[in-house]
């Protein structure tokens, strides 16, 4: 081998023994680091939850208020059968944004212009017709 070649050959030598260092100090990370899910689980599988414990659940009581009864988040909860049959209810729960033209949902954004009612079309229909139920005979 010439001078040259002998230079290419061990600058090859040293980047395939750098290269496998790397990959060996990759593998010792990853059996070190722990393997933590980013997606927190959150158990919304509900069983046999009555439909207070589902509104404290889901977190409805966050702004309609511990005793429905309203927040300066969300409007009270009451009197909803004179509007909601249960059919539509469950139907709103899972898809608010589709009731905003409605008269009734314009006062509501007036009232409430930086909330959001959140969808929960991931929820359980079975656990949407309880809550559905319930609020219906508030
Ligand atoms: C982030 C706050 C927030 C949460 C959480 C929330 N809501 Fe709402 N909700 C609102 C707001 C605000 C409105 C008024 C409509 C609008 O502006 O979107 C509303 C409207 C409603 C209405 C219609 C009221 C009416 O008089 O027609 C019902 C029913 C309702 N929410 C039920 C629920 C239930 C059940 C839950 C939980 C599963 C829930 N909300 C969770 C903020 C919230």
């Amino acid at each position: 081998m010439t001078k040259p070649q002998i230079w290419v050959a061990a600058f090859l030598v040293l980047f395939i023994l750098l290269f496998l260092l790397a990959r060996v100090s990759k593998n010792i990370d990853q059996t070190t680091s722990p393997v933590t899910n980013p997606v927190p689980q959150t158990d919304l599988s509900s069983g046999d939850l009555t439909a207070p414990e589902l509104l404290t659940k889901l977190g409805c009581i966050t702004c309609h208020g511990p005793d429905l009864k309203g927040t300066n988040m969300g409007p009270a909860l009451s009197g909803l059968s004179a509007f909601w049959s249960r059919d539509k209810l469950i139907n709103y729960l899972r898809n608010p944004s589709s009731f905003m033209d409605s008269d009734r949902f314009k006062a509501f954004k007036k009232e409430y212009p930086n909330v959001l009612m959140p969808a929960f079309g991931n929820i359980d229909v079975k656990d949407l017709g309880k809550i559905a139920e319930y609020l219906l005979q508030l």
